[in-house]
């Protein structure tokens, strides 16, 4: 296929790969991303950061030799950098090596391993390791790698090309976005940071205290003035840096807004009533309402709104002593995100219409607190709410609103 290269800097170049059909990335749901691979020349040695998802690398061939053809050089990789290593990224590395045997890869300690194991080919191949303040020069162009653990796996780097003031840094600040523009700047804003809040919320909340570090070990390595573009392995390259670094901040700090977020289900619509009433009470006292029914809405979009709400509250009917299946699913999900490491312990508020005995609240308060939240408030009744009941749920909303307004 034939495929262009765009040009990023003087000898830089994006590579990538558009992914425009990918709606279901392990759970997390999308309409479409990016595999963003760069390719630099220096005046001695090309190297190419990151590749591709197993099979779809005919793009990436394809823009590569683009960008040989631009600078008017023979295709010859002679340095591959291998930012992480979950197979988004990697998935075509054994084809560069078997192409270029001779070439060099740079990657961190922890990525060797991982490597090896997800490319049996590569068992033998010798892999240069860095850490952080470690450098490569290419001929006029030189990179400072800065080790990432858990930004988002133990492997994960950043890659600095100090002359351009580009950071490559694979997942972090990525959003899974596919457009035909490459830049921030090209699409709403709107929409590029409602992306990455979802980026970060879905993948990097349980490594918040690591982010607030490693955004103080930029600052004192002194790159903070000198990045002019963040570069991720997905979405749009990032011009504007310090909007993304500021929020990043933001989100690893847990600030909220005044915002509470609801996930339910139901069973013949008491509890939706019940959701409808609090809901009322909380937009009563000013507080932003998102709402998310679990009978058909995802994981990833509920934790997105999570991520900046002081609250959630947490609907289901009683089933057989216990809440809907469908609560299982968020719950296990908040207890591997574990929001509380933003260092805010979210409210919660648990509700739902029971038959006989009930049991689901109980088990939701249990599980909810396991899972890191602060549950203020339980509200349960007996089959269909009354207006009394109704009145009583617009009551609850109302008060956790002023409550929340307080902090
Ligand atoms: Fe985009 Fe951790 O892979």
């Amino acid at each position: 296929m034939k495929a262009d290269a765009f040009k990023i800097a003087d000898g830089v170049y994006w590579v990538g790969v558009l992914d425009w059909d990918l709606r279901d990335y392990h759970g997390y749901t999308l309409d479409g991303t990016t595999y963003n691979c760069y390719l630099v020349f220096g005046d001695e040695k090309t190297a190419l950061i990151d590749n591709t998802y197993p099979g779809s690398s005919a793009q990436l061939w394809a823009r590569i030799y683009d960008a040989f053809e631009k600078e008017g050089k023979e295709p010859k990789i002679d340095v591959i950098i291998q930012n992480h290593i979950e197979n988004d990224h990697s998935g075509c590395l054994a084809e560069f090596t078997k192409k270029f045997p001779d070439l060099d890869l740079y990657c961190s300690s922890k990525a060797v391993p991982g490597l090896k194991s997800h490319i049996p080919s590569l068992e033998n191949f010798d892999m240069n390791v860095v850490k952080t303040g470690d450098s490569l020069d290419i001929g006029g162009k030189t990179f400072t790698f800065l080790e990432a653990p858990m930004l988002h796996w133990p492997d994960s780097m950043f890659t600095f090309l100090e002359q351009d003031g580009i950071l490559f840094s694979n997942d972090a600040f990525g959003q899974h976005i596919c457009s035909s523009e490459r830049y921030d700047v090209d699409i709403s804003e709107d929409f590029l940071m409602r992306h990455a809040q979802k980026f970060y919320a879905n993948l990097i909340t349980p490594s918040s205290p690591l982010v607030l570090r490693k955004l103080n070990e930029v600052v004192e390595l002194g790159l903070l003035e000198k990045i002019k573009i963040i570069a991720p392995s997905h979405g749009q390259m990032l011009t504007k840096p310090m909007k993304i670094i500021n929020k990043y901040q933001e989100w690893a700090s847990g600030e909220c807004k005044d915002k509470v977020t609801f996930l339910y289900d139901t069973m013949h619509h008491s509890t939706q009533k019940m959701a409808y009433s609090m809901m009322e009470g909380l937009i009563s006292e000013g507080i932003k309402v998102k709402s998310y029914f679990l009978h058909t809405d995802g994981r990833s979009d509920v934790v997105t709104d999570v991520l900046d709400s002081k609250a959630i509250f947490v609907g289901s009917p009683t089933m057989m002593n216990n809440p809907y299946p469908s609560l299982g699913d968020l719950i296990y999900y908040f207890n591997a995100l574990s929001f509380k490491k933003t260092g805010y312990e979210k409210k919660a508020v648990v509700f739902g219409s029971k038959g006989w005995g009930g049991g689901a609240n109980r088990k939701l308060t249990t599980d909810l607190e396991g899972a890191g939240f602060e549950v203020i408030e339980q509200y349960d009744l007996t089959f269909i709410p009354k207006e009394e009941d109704l009145i009583k749920c617009y009551e609850i909303g109302k008060e956790v609103g002023r409550k929340l307004k307080e902090q």
